[in-house]
């Protein structure tokens, strides 16, 4: 399914400019460029650049790269690893929500490769998403080891290597927020809805041995929008860059608070 769907300030038209590859050129990819400059008082648009790829890297963040370095300057976006790490280099490519330093160039079926910010966030500029409320919500989960016992003098609090392997599948995430801005239920509730990112996240302390704030913990989740806008559409696990399973983080914090109950 694609996810696409337009950042939550735009009015875009398709007026932008065009920038042409060298003459001569043979391996020419067209990409259709989200652009939204706040200081201009204009509309976003989509500018379009052609791409010799016979000058260019395979990934779509070295097409972005080329076309910053050669052809227009003012083109903003973050990146920081180029090796799907950091997570800052989240956008949508050709409909899909990924990772632009992990995502090849010959993967985009598009004839024209369009390229917009992660869909239904707030843009500061052309690709750049505000992750304001993103990072908010990611505070508001206190992800740190919460303990209330004191520390086994002269150790450290130990994990048995059955206990460590819990937390696979949760410690890898790296934030990018692919998967919340993939999911309808956090476009239309991202005030209350924690989203999968976060909640994966959640869940990562729940599942930790170590912490002793599960009880309160799952307080704060239970909750019908915190916890319960998740209907399992499942957008979040089909577009993890880093193939994790949200949906599944999710569900067993439900099974967590049915526990508890009962
Ligand atoms: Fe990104 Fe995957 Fe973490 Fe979601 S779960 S923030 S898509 S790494
Ligand atoms: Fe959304 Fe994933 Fe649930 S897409 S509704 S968080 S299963
Ligand atoms: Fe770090 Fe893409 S640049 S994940």
């Amino acid at each position: 399914m694609a996810e696409f769907s337009l950042p939550a300030n735009s009015k875009i038209k398709n007026n932008g400019k065009t920038y042409k590859a060298a003459s001569g050129a043979s391996n020419v990819r067209s990409f259709k460029v989200y652009r939204y400059d706040p200081d201009s008082g204009q509309n976003p648009r989509y500018d379009r650049y052609e791409v010799d790829l016979d000058e260019c890297g395979p990934m779509v963040l070295d097409a972005l790269l080329k076309i910053k370095n050669e052809m227009d300057p003012t083109l903003t976006f973050r990146r920081s690893c180029r090796e799907g790490i950091c997570g800052s280099c989240s956008m949508n490519m050709d409909g899909t929500n990924g990772l632009a330093c992990t995502t090849a160039i010959e993967d985009c079926s598009s004839k024209e490769v369009q390229i917009t910010p992660l869909p239904h966030m707030d843009v500061i500029k052309d690709l750049v998403p505000d992750f304001t409320h993103f990072y908010a919500q990611y505070a508001s989960i206190k992800p740190w080891l919460q303990t209330v016992t004191t520390t086994p003098s002269g150790s450290e609090r130990l994990q048995s290597p059955e206990d460590r392997s819990k937390l696979d599948g949760l410690y890898e995430c790296i934030l990018c927020a692919c998967c919340s801005t993939s999911c309808p239920s956090y476009w239309w509730n991202s005030d209350k809805f924690l989203g999968p990112a976060i909640l994966l996240q959640a869940y990562r302390w729940l599942a930790d041995s170590r912490d002793e704030m599960t009880g309160e913990r799952l307080d704060e989740l239970e909750d019908p929008f915190r916890l319960y806008r998740c209907h399992t559409i499942m957008n979040c696990a089909n577009v993890c860059p880093k193939g994790l399973n949200p949906a599944r983080a999710i569900a067993e914090i439900k099974k967590m608070v049915v526990e508890r109950a009962v």
